[in-house]
């Protein structure tokens, strides 16, 4: 009994100290999380393409990755914390100044690649190619308006 007063006490104490931003000591941590993050999903992201580029796409290469693009959209977006604006790191001040548009870009990308696994899983891929396509558009528009080129 001691133990768990003892044990709920420590976790209302951890959840009190530790402000959300502190996930990321440096901002370099939280530029290398989100990099890692997008060049994940880019990697299954690319994979994706080259199944349905193919003749015969191998639709569980497809499910696969469609599952894990999911996934990891959720990802990349808690680490663009203020004062991240590294010389390595290609996000644009913009992200800083319009937060709405931002946040509505990474959920309208959230929303589409849930689309993009719903399709996948149904396996017709004339319907993968509608998703995967209005996903990318998702990427694009926002590497747009907030990834810097070089
Ligand atoms: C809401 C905005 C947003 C959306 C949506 C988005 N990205 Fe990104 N992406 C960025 C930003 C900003 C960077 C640059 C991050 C940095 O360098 O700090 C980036 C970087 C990348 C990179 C380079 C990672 C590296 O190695 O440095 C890849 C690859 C990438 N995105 C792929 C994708 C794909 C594929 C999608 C769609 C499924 C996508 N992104 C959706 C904003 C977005």
């Amino acid at each position: 009994m001691k133990s768990f007063v003892f044990a709920a006490l420590f976790l209302a104490g951890a959840a009190v100290s530790v402000p959300a931003l502190a996930q990321f000591q440096k901002p370099e941590d939280a530029v290398k999380y989100r990099q890692s993050a997008m060049a994940l999903i880019g990697n299954h992201f690319g994979r994706i393409f080259g199944q349905l580029k193919a003749d015969k796409p191998n639709v569980q290469t497809i499910q696969s990755s469609a599952a894990l693009v999911e996934t990891l959209g959720a990802l990349p977006f808690e680490a663009f914390v203020p004062d991240s604006t590294l010389p390595n790191s290609k996000a644009k001040p913009e992200i800083w100044t319009e937060q709405e548009k931002f946040k509505a870009a990474a959920q309208k990308m959230q929303a589409a690649v849930a689309k993009l696994n719903t399709a996948a899983k149904g396996g017709d891929v004339a319907a993968i190619k509608a998703a995967f396509s209005d996903a990318g558009g998702t990427c694009k528009g926002c590497h747009d308006d907030f990834r810097a080129k070089q």
